[in-house]
């Protein structure tokens, strides 16, 4: 049986001729920065999703486990507070940390359908499939789209069925202010006032070279997965990028209170991209900014929530207060 036939589970994609444009538009204005940036969503290939799996499991890499952490204690707390019926996960990957919550609603006797939602193709049917055989009562529409831009197709809430969509991981983290607040919006209209919530995980800011570790292991996992891009890049648009030409670099900017990772090239060189008919060189050291992943303070989250016309109803903490996990809905 494959993935997508399991029974209960229905996959819909969104995905379709504009998407590989995506990066070629990425690529071409990000490079042609002073500072060359790709946006972080072109990690996740099969391979990056894969290696991403790899960083969850590092000793240094905490947020995964602390999140894991506070929906363990507190999933039921979580599942009778908002009453849910319908959970919609934005970049729900293998929704593995989302089941301890669905369990919970399930065993509550309230949910009856989860909408996971993510680019990778083989994450959605496979997370959907897994889901929809623990939980055979449960609906299951595995949505293949990007969640940045591909909202508006989300299969409408129900009526007389709370809805929670959730942004888990620190995800929310990898935008700019302004993309955040754009997105939170987005994550809004969603909502319905009363019966719906928005859940948001986010990273917290903590010691500096706890956040550096983080994005520096000892194994040299989340090297690899930075450099994941070039390669991506390379299958996509026909590029020739040495990815081992590139050197990993984990920094914390401190007055924007988020981390960054870089590409630094470690001699001059020209790269050719094929599919652009463009030739980008890059001088010794010359560095490309791959992610921002911002962390959070208590205004931070507030400010930013009721930017986007919403307001925290309950904020779960792990033990360690490394992480949060928040509930609003739409403010009133
Ligand atoms: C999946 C975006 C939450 O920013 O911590 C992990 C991705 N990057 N290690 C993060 C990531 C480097 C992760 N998010």
């Amino acid at each position: 049986m494959s993935a997508g036939e399991a029974p209960g589970a229905q996959i819909v994609s969104l995905l379709g001729e504009g998407d590989e444009r995506t990066l070629a538009a990425d690529v071409r204005e990000g490079f042609s920065k002073p500072l060359k940036e790709i946006p972080p969503k072109h990690f996740y290939d099969t391979a990056g999703a894969e290696l991403f799996d790899r960083i969850c499991d590092l000793p240094e890499y905490y947020p995964t486990r602390a999140e894991r952490a506070i929906l363990e204690g507190q999933s039921d707390e979580l599942a009778a507070a908002t009453g849910l019926g319908e959970l919609v996960e934005l970049g729900s990957g293998t929704a593995e940390k989302t089941m301890v919550l669905l369990r919970a609603a399930s065993q509550a006797g309230t949910l009856r359908r989860f909408v996971p939602v993510d680019v990778t193709e083989q994450m959605v049917r496979g997370c959907a499939a897994r889901c929809a055989a623990e939980l055979p009562e449960l609906e299951v529409i595995g949505v293949v789209g990007d969640f940045g831009r591909h909202l508006d197709a989300i299969p409408p809430a129900q009526e007389g069925l709370p809805r929670a969509v959730a942004l888990l991981g620190g995800t929310i983290g990898n935008f700019t202010p302004g993309e955040r607040r754009e997105l939170l919006s987005q994550m809004a209209s969603l909502l319905r006032p009363e019966t719906d919530f928005l859940l948001l995980g986010t990273d917290l800011v903590k010691d500096r070279d706890r956040l550096i570790a983080a994005y520096d292991d000892s194994q040299g996992a989340t090297a690899e997965f930075n450099r994941n891009v070039l390669r991506v890049i390379n299958r996509e648009l026909g590029a020739d990028f040495e990815p081992q030409a590139f050197e990993h670099v984990a920094l914390w900017n401190e007055d924007e209170e988020w981390i960054e990772m870089r590409l630094r090239a470690t001699r001059p060189m020209t790269v050719r991209i094929e599919s652009l008919d463009m030739d980008v060189d890059f001088a010794e050291g010359e560095e490309i900014r791959t992610e921002i992943s911002a962390k959070f303070t208590e205004e931070r989250l507030e400010d930013d929530l009721g930017a986007a016309g919403l307001e925290a109803t309950r904020v779960f903490h792990d033990p360690d207060r490394l992480f949060a996990l928040s509930l609003a809905r739409l403010a009133s």
